[in-house]
């Protein structure tokens, strides 16, 4: 008899049930119950007692998922029943053979779909994403996790329980009471791509090694010696299929199967389907593969499985693999290629950075020929020299990596890559600033590179918004210099267009015209147009609003600049040495000569009557865009947004008009015509 009371008894028996609850609704269900510092309070009371009572102590209870940090060997498990593999098919062809073979042997008689009578002959198939993890075997005895390994070559694998038991998604009791007496189950383990980037950062960070995928990753993770390792990390664990070794009986399909699993407390994949026949799969392969980039995992390709168990059974297998299933795969998204030489490209602020220029490979769905190595740190601790085998990656993101070198495979003429001491584009020094991991071009505005980008920064949509000035016109406009400086935009006559490449009269132009609509701007929009280091657009709001004209920010020195409640040090270092240079003030200097003038009013109640208000502008508008409505809105102090709510102070409604309409007049928010907003501006002396 142990001195522990029963009260004391029920309580952690209670605390286990209700924290076991809800791990289950928020790491199985993505549907947590309670926030998680109710969570942390029941956490804590139950690590609390089970200190105090070291008697009540349990390998399932929900505190054990912290893991240990003894060092344990991983010892060999038999897997009674083997661990097999799927056999893969890699084009349509090839899955419409396997369908085939299914229906033939099972003597369904009608080939290729033809004579396919009302019961069709077809064969019913779950269609399962396939995971990009490792497989996993879970062991109940009487509902509670005893055992847990790793494939291993399917007929020996490792014990790793001590390292499964830290995952949250595997139940440590079965629920419900409708299970077995001995039961495995099988999954995949495997890390969401949010908590992968998250590590690699983290292993980056600390100047680490990180893993090539969230595979490797998910595979480094349970192969840790420390529990207490593998606890920290983020993996997750999937149901795929269910067995019994005692005389229990299953549901008579694969699906239901996997319906009683979930039950029983394990996540198993909300993308699975049900097809019939070859053309089902093939639709259902579509649909998963239009998904594949959108999945919080990586999937590798989707598994089709014959759906009734009596059918697999009579399907067998052969060699290593069933013959009621197969594995369609997706494209790779990593491929092996060589780095054939390194560039530097010069961005708007200076910064240098090297991009990696491949032999064309296709990976991830497309034609890869460039790779960004971000900077040379990154260079370094990939350990990258030109000539180089490498692992390019493509994965949901856009932007290629090369993750990782072949070592082996390295010439003996490869070349150490290194910063340029000159500029690429300019010839002026490249300078690294102690502590910091990028270089820049020291040649500001005088650079060519870092003229363009000023220029397209200046043109885009959120600073002055000039239509049509793309890329493209700014590298034919500085190349042919027409344009050195964005204070030369204004003095472009249409003539100085028309011959250059491609450019007709009407684009010319429109061109002309969209450069002239931008001479006033607003004052924030002008100063984030600028490209001010780290001057984005809500820095430059707060300093046109507490300053109020373009003179007062130029003369402010350090102090006063941080006054403004974005503005610390650094960003009113770069403020002065931007105004400081002579170079800039010739600029600002040629743009007010050119016409450009920028709102320099001081920002008083007066000139902002519109201030605390909050407008929307809905539907079509016929004088003006709905940009250049905004541009006038914000003008006189309003803040505009995308929706209604009780707080709006008023909508614009244009032309066909639709929800945010109805919506306003539900919530009895004031409603203005477009007619009735050129009113209003005129009304404050605004030009429209
Ligand atoms: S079924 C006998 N279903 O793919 C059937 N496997 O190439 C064996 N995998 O080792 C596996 N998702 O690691 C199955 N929905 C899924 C899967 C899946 C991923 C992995 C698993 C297995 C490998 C087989």
């Amino acid at each position: 008899m142990s001195s522990v009371s029963t009260s004391v008894r029920d309580r952690v028996d209670q605390l286990r049930t209700t924290i076991t609850d809800h791990n289950h609704h928020y790491y199985v269900l993505d549907d947590p119950q309670v926030p998680d510092a109710e969570y942390d309070r029941l956490f804590r009371e139950l690590q609390a007692l089970e200190a105090e009572y070291p008697e009540l102590a349990t390998a399932t209870s929900p505190t054990q998922r912290v893991g240990s940090a003894v060092e344990t060997s991983f010892a060999e498990v038999t897997h009674r029943i083997p661990m097999l593999s799927l056999d893969n098919a890699f084009s349509a062809d090839e899955l419409r053979d396997f369908d085939r073979r299914v229906r033939e042997r099972l003597n369904r008689g009608n080939t290729a779909g033809e004579n396919s009578t009302e019961d069709g002959g077809d064969i019913e198939y779950v269609c399962e994403p396939k995971l990009d993890g490792l497989a996993v075997s879970l062991h109940y005895q009487n509902g509670e996790l005893v055992r847990a390994a790793t494939r291993g070559d399917g007929y020996t694998g490792e014990d790793i329980t001590a390292n499964i038991r830290t995952i949250a998604s595997v139940p440590l009791n079965l629920r419900g009471g409708d299970f077995p007496q001995t039961v495995e189950v099988r999954g995949e383990v495997y890390m969401p791509r949010a908590g992968f980037d998250r590590l690699n950062q983290r292993l980056a960070g600390r100047g680490e090694k990180t893993f090539v995928n969230p595979r490797n990753a998910a595979a480094g993770s349970l192969r840790q010696k420390k529990s207490s390792v593998t606890a920290r990390r983020p993996l997750e664990m999937c149901a795929y299929s269910v067995a019994v070794t005692d005389e229990s009986a299953l549901p008579p399909t694969h699906w239901e199967g996997l319906q009683q699993v979930s039950e029983w407390g394990f996540r198993i994949n909300p993308e699975m389907s049900l097809a019939i026949g070859a053309d089902q799969c093939l639709e259902a392969y579509e649909a998963l593969m239009a998904k594949r980039d959108s999945l919080p995992y990586e999937i590798d390709g989707i598994v089709f499985k014959v759906n009734r168990l009596d059918l697999q059974q009579q399907l067998g297998f052969v060699s290593r693999a069933p013959r009621w299933a197969i594995a369609q795969k997706f494209p790779a998204q990593e491929e092996l290629t060589v780095v054939e030489s390194v560039e530097f490209q010069v961005g708007r602020t200076g910064a240098i950075t090297p991009v990696a220029r491949l032999k064309p490979v296709f990976v991830g769905g497309v034609t890869v020929s460039n790779a960004t190595l971000h900077n040379m740190d990154e260079v370094r601790r990939l350990d990258l020299h030109i000539g180089d085998t490498v692992f390019i990656r493509r994965a949901g993101e856009v932007i290629p990596k090369v993750v990782k070198v072949v070592q082996d495979k390295r010439p003996s003429n490869a070349a150490v890559i290194e910063l340029p001491a000159q500029c690429p584009a300019c010839g002026s020094d490249v300078v690294q600033i102690e502590g910091e991991v990028i270089a820049r071009c020291s040649g500001g505005l005088f650079c060519p590179a870092q003229r363009k980008e000023a220029i397209r920064h200046y043109a885009s949509r959120k600073a002055l918004d000039i239509e049509g000035l793309g890329d493209k016109w700014v590298d034919i406009l500085v190349d042919s210099e027409k344009v050195e400086t964005i204070a030369d935009l204004y003095r472009l006559r249409k003539a100085d267009l028309i011959g250059l490449e491609r450019m007709g009269d009407k684009s010319a132009s429109n061109l002309i015209a969209a450069i002239d609509a931008s001479r006033q701007p607003l004052l924030w929009r002008f100063l984030y147009a600028l490209g001010i280091r780290e001057v984005g657009e809500a820095t430059a709001k707060g300093l046109a609003g507490y300053f109020g004209s373009l003179e007062a920010i130029s003369e402010a020195d350090e102090n006063a600049l941080q006054a403004v409640s974005d503005v610390g040090p650094i960003v009113a270092g770069h403020l002065r040495s931007f105004f400081e240079q002579p170079h800039n003030q010739e600029i600002l200097q040629n743009l007010k000569q050119a016409g450009v003038i920028w709102q320099t009013q001081e920002i008083t109640a007066a000139s902002r009557p519109l201030h605390g208000q909050t407008w929307v502008l809905t539907g079509t508008m016929e004088q003006m865009t709905r940009d250049q409505a905004k541009q006038k809105l914000e003008g006189l102090g309003a803040k505009v947004a995308g929706s209604v709510s009780k707080k709006t102070a008023c909508v614009v409604a244009g032309e066909a008009a639709g929800s945010k309409l109805t919506k306003a007049q539900q919530l009895g928010v004031d409603v203005l015509s477009e007619q009735g907003l050129l009113d209003l501006l005129r009304g404050h002396g605004l030009e429209v």
